[in-house]
């Protein structure tokens, strides 16, 4: 069945140009465990433009992607307890599946496990920022590298589990890079940071101690400087920034979280972990309970600041602009954010 109630971004092939408008989908329905949700903000991700471009994790065109949603629930699947109809909530739905779970739709399917309930003071716009940066964050920093989920037993936050350490975040401007020196600062950790200067002042709002220029041919010096680590959480990932991570560390060597892959060499001494966002809902990784319930507790307790963001204009329409922003590398300290609501056909 096919209704006008639906209005979704469809990529009918890999490197389909424009995207937009907007068309008539079916209406999800959920399943065990799922939400349907009405998308009152979509964030954009990188892995978006990637899906669309090269077909990167895209099981079969025709597909919706999109994976952060901010909206309302609409109604519930079998098995879900958690939520409610009407409940606000954000989610990161499942990456690479299918198109019932893309936030470019006015309507998407989310999994009640990997959803978190809003407080009235944090908008649905603030709430988009944060779903896959969130996960993307813990996963490296928790599971990957060892530093302790700061939650006690009752699920509130425990801080200072750290053991007043020092640990890298390259790239701390970025989504997943700002929710990775929050994460460290929820964990009691020391955090030295790089961006660029024009983003000092915010990577310090969110707690970083010391934050150097990337740019600076002396960086790796200046890192060394800072402090002796052990560890380090590469949000950008690219192969300059990896292997200044890994000149970086100190001579014993250490753990490294990566985003993307890195094809360089890496010394005995140090342990290049990959940061795989999309296993959490393939495989629905035994510790996303975990995770979700740190996410919930860091929101309601106001230590996870959502990233600045832009609105795009006309609904999911803008996509073609938000994406070519995105490739073109024009995207600083910012998440773009549609309003599928207010998408016409
Ligand atoms: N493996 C996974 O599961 C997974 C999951 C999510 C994301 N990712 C990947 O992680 C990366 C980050 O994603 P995101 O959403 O956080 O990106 P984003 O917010 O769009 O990244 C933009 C930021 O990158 C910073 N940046 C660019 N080049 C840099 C460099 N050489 N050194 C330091 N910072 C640099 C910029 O900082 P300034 O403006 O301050 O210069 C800018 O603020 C992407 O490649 C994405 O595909 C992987």
């Amino acid at each position: 069945m096919s209704t006008n109630l639906n209005l979704a971004i469809v990529v009918p092939g890999k490197g389909a140009s424009p995207l937009a408008p907007a068309r008539p989908v079916d209406l999800p329905v959920p399943g065990e465990g799922e939400l349907l949700v009405k998308v009152e903000a979509a964030g954009q991700n990188p892995v978006d433009t990637m899906q669309a471009a090269v077909g990167y994790i895209v099981p079969s065109f025709p597909i919706i992607v999109g994976v952060d949603c901010a909206g309302s629930v609409v109604s519930l699947g079998p098995g879900v307890s958690s939520f409610a109809p009407g409940d606000r909530i954000a989610a990161y739905t499942p990456l690479g599946q299918a198109s019932q779970y893309g936030a470019y739709q006015q309507y998407c399917l989310a999994r009640a496990a990997a959803a978190i309930h809003l407080p009235a003071s944090l908008s649905y716009d603030s709430a988009a920022t944060l779903p896959l940066a969130f996960y993307t964050a813990a996963i490296g920093l928790h599971l990957l590298l060892g530093v302790p989920v700061p939650l006690d037993e009752a699920g509130t936050l425990a801080p200072d589990v750290g053991a007043d350490e020092w640990i890298l975040v390259w790239g701390a401007s970025s989504s997943v890079g700002a929710a990775a020196v929050q994460l460290a600062k929820a964990a009691g950790f020391h955090v030295v940071a790089t961006a660029s200067p024009a983003n000092f002042a915010y990577v310090q709002t969110l707690g970083a101690d010391v934050v150097l220029d990337y740019h600076d041919p002396a960086i790796v010096d200046s890192i060394q400087s800072t402090a002796s680590l052990s560890l380090a959480f590469d949000a950008i990932s690219q192969p300059p920034t990896t292997t200044a991570c890994l000149a970086a560390l100190s001579s014993e060597g250490g753990k490294i979280a990566i985003t993307l892959p890195y094809a360089g060499a890496v010394p005995d001494s140090v342990e290049l972990l990959g940061v795989n966002a999309s296993a959490l809902h393939s495989r629905m990784l035994h510790d996303v309970p975990e995770l979700t319930r740190l996410w919930q507790a860091l929101i309601n307790e106001g230590k996870l600041r959502p990233h600045p963001f832009k609105i795009m204009p006309h609904g999911l329409n803008s996509i073609d602009a938000g994406f070519a922003l995105q490739r073109e590398g024009k995207i600083s300290a910012q998440k773009l954010v549609y309003h599928p609501q207010e998408t016409q056909a």
